[in-house]
């Protein structure tokens, strides 16, 4: 078996995504424990009623990165996927799973990445630029904020009206389709 985490923040749409897919699909990869760092954060009903153990850590216990990774190793982690997580993954953890943390990003990195830039925030960017296309990132994580290896990008056109929301809609409909898959077909590649 190989024992995946989920680190995740917010509403949670992508982490539903992933645990359907792989309590859906036949292979060795299971969703063993979620990662949260909001009390409030709609991904925890999402854990709870697909009954998957999470745990809240602090942003200050999630800098330090000790008690964090005593709990991961307690659990027999062997991956990380983020999932709209907006806390900077401490050094221990880096070093800990060196290829091994996989994230998701909502624009066509490099454009649009970095401290700050997440969620919306990169929509409002990439509106404000009149760009004619936008996209998701999937890549490995290292210490730099979204500069970790690309493992796969996928883009979508922008219309002449296209606002924030309709942005969003665009780039969720491509991260719940693709990410799941992206995250199987990585870890499988390099358990060969
Ligand atoms: C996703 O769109 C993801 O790309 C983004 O947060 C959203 C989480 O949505 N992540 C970042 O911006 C990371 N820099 P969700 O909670 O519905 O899965």
């Amino acid at each position: 078996m190989i024992n995946l985490s989920i680190f995740a923040s917010g509403k949670g749409s992508n982490a539903e995504k992933i645990i359907k897919h792989f309590n859906k699909n036949v292979t060795r990869i299971k969703v063993v424990c979620l990662i949260c760092n909001q009390a409030d954060a709609g991904v925890l009903k999402v854990a709870e009623e697909y009954g998957v153990p999470f745990r809240l850590f602090s942003n200050q216990e999630i800098q330090d990165g000790t008690k964090l990774l005593d709990f991961l190793l307690l659990q027999k982690v062997d991956w990380i996927v983020l999932a709209g997580f907006l806390r900077k993954i401490p050094l221990r953890l880096i070093r800990s799973y060196p290829e091994r943390i996989i994230n998701l990003h909502p624009s066509l990195l490099p454009k649009y990445g970095g401290k700050g830039m997440y969620g919306s925030r990169v929509h409002e960017a990439v509106i404000e630029n009149r760009d004619s296309e936008s996209g998701i990132s999937i890549h490995l994580v290292n210490e730099e904020f979204d500069q970790g290896k690309l493992i796969a990008q996928f883009s979508c056109n922008l219309e002449e009206k296209e606002d924030v929301f309709s942005l969003r809609q665009k780039i969720q409909k491509l991260e719940h389709h693709y990410y799941p898959k992206v995250i199987e077909q990585q870890i499988n590649q390099e358990a060969i």
